[in-house]
């Protein structure tokens, strides 16, 4: 029998090392994302033993704390978020021994002088070499002044033992990308810059890949000339909840599409790459995103559709409309929903549809990618159904992670009549393991150097230029750049699957949605 041939430069996505010893400094420490996200992750990261024994964290935010003070609102920040994972006292008092806290003001340059102060004193007394990771976890409008001046304190002078993590979304249209990418790499080397993207840390997101390039039955099937149309979705239940001030000048394509659901397109349509070491995954979706236009570049409308939910009923409970929602502006034209058609102008995806939708208050929370295979070229068969229904591959992201294959069966009896049956793989089943937080995963990844699961300055410039065009117009004053007329803002009902627009981008070729 052949054997496999091993490529020599498989090395990446993988983590059986533990990360040198390092301090990892968190702009932002009385924030949301800390709370909720990442002080979870970096302790359970530390309770199963994968940061390094001098790991040491750097807490940084305006307010006027004490370490004392951080690591009390980290302890309760931990019991709010991650309960389950508290443990022994004994435990948290480790980890809290590794916590320290330092005031500083983005703007201002004393703050960065007494962080760098803090940062060497610990090296001394906690062995930690120098080591950095800067995570930016603040509002987008302070990622330049944050970079600049941690550049300017000479913090970032040495790209062998300093990263910077820096948040989505990373600008808010293709020039001003380009700008903070401008700005990035003036003062690093891009391999100090980790662009997290949380989706790329899902592991069925990365099962993506091992789906596509480990098994040899799909490849093959891949194409145009099997696959009719692809559709993925991102659907989440939940409404803006207290993050107006970001979302309302954001909206869905900024939040979901421009990153996660982008991304989740990427690894769908790329090529095999020729390693997983991070260039090799990372050149593959560059170049599907360099591919890729929205399916009517002169008509905007014909191609993307934009809406905002209005009040409804989600699990059984009334729920405000979008403009209803604290701090929202009452007339905000912030869409919470975006369906998107797209080509991908490659020789593989030539003429097939990628369908992309994301909102807010839908239905359900659900996110999937269905890959809609071409129908038999003659139905030989009475179906069950009217018509023969295709073969419909499913990836299942998140939740009931998994996949699923629909094809027809014969149905039992006398007569030979077809129905579409499924064959269902799940995670939980087949692994029996709770999947490890998105967030653990990048979080580690960064401390161990290994970009792959990050979006390189070309990529997210790259996805930048699919949805811009689709921003300009939607954010267009009537009669400025040359259009009379903005593309409409529809409402749909909280509760639902979103406006009957949405319906119409693929009833026009024959097709509609997948039902969840
Ligand atoms: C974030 C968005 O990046 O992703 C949120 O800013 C969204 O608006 C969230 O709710 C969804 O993430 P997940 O992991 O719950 O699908």
């Amino acid at each position: 029998m052949a054997t496999l041939t091993e490529n020599p430069l498989r090395v990446g996505l993988n983590q059986e090392r533990i990360p040198d010893p390092c301090i990892l400094v968190q702009f932002g420490a009385s924030g949301d994302l800390a709370a909720r996200k990442l002080i979870p992750a970096y302790y359970r990261l530390f309770v199963q033993r994968r940061l390094p024994p001098e790991f040491t964290l750097v807490g940084v935010a305006r307010r006027d704390w004490s370490h004392e003070v951080y690591r009390d609102k980290m302890r309760a920040a931990l019991e709010e978020f991650a309960p389950q994972d508290l443990g022994p006292e004994a435990l948290w008092q480790d980890f809290a021994s590794r916590l320290f806290y330092c005031r500083l003001d983005i703007g201002e340059a004393e703050g960065y002088l007494r962080l760098k102060q803090l940062l060497g004193q610990l090296d001394e007394e906690r062995g930690t070499r120098g080591n950095r990771v800067f995570y930016l976890a603040v509002a987008p409008d302070f990622y330049a002044q944050a970079i600049q001046q941690l550049g300017a304190a000479g913090m970032l002078a040495d790209p062998t033992k300093t990263r910077v993590v820096i948040e989505k979304p990373f600008g808010h249209d293709l020039t001003s990308a380009q700008e903070l990418n401008r700005i990035v790499q003036r003062i690093c080397q891009e391999e100090q810059v980790y662009r997290i993207d949380h989706y790329l840390g899902k592991e069925t997101v990365q099962n993506l890949l091992v789906f596509r390039f480990a098994n040899a039955i799909f490849e093959p099937l891949w194409n145009r000339n099997y696959i009719d149309h692809v559709q993925i979705t991102v659907a989440e239940t939940v409404g803006v909840e207290d993050r107006a001030g970001y979302y309302d000048a954001a909206g869905a394509l900024r939040d979901m599409v421009q990153n996660h659901l982008m991304q989740i397109y990427c690894l769908t349509a790329m090529e095999p790459p020729v390693s997983l070491r991070s260039d090799g995954v990372r050149n593959e979706k560059t170049k599907v995103l360099q591919a890729t236009r929205l399916a009517d570049t002169r008509n905007v409308a014909a191609a993307a559709v934009r809406a905002q939910y209005g009040p409804g009923w989600i699990g059984g409970k009334p729920v405000p409309g979008y403009r209803q929602e604290p701090n929202v502006n009452p007339n905000s034209q912030t869409p919470t929903y975006v369906a998107l058609k797209l080509e991908c102008d490659t020789w593989r995806w030539q003429g097939v549809p990628f369908y992309l939708r994301t909102g807010k208050r839908l239905a359900k929370k659900v996110s999937e990618v269905a890959i809609y295979f071409k129908q038999v070229p003659l139905s030989l068969f009475p179906s069950a159904a009217r018509e023969v229904s295709p073969n419909i591959l499913v990836l299942r992201i998140q939740p009931n992670e998994g996949i699923s294959l629909r094809f027809e069966a014969k149905m039992p009896g006398p007569e030979i009549r077809t129905r579409s049956v499924e064959m269902d793989f799940r995670y939980g089943t087949a692994f029996g393991s709770t999947t490890p937080d998105a967030y653990e995963r990048l979080l580690l990844d960064c401390l161990l150097g290994d970009p792959t699961l990050f979006t390189r300055a070309d990529e997210v410039e790259a996805a930048w230029r699919v949805v811009t065009p689709v921003l300009s117009a939607w954010e267009a004053q009537p009669g400025g750049n040359g259009s009379s007329v903005a593309p409409p803002l529809y409402t749909y009902e909280a509760g639902t699957w979103g406006p009957k627009a949405a319906e119409d981008l693929l009833a026009q070729s024959g097709r509609r949605w997948r039902r969840l």
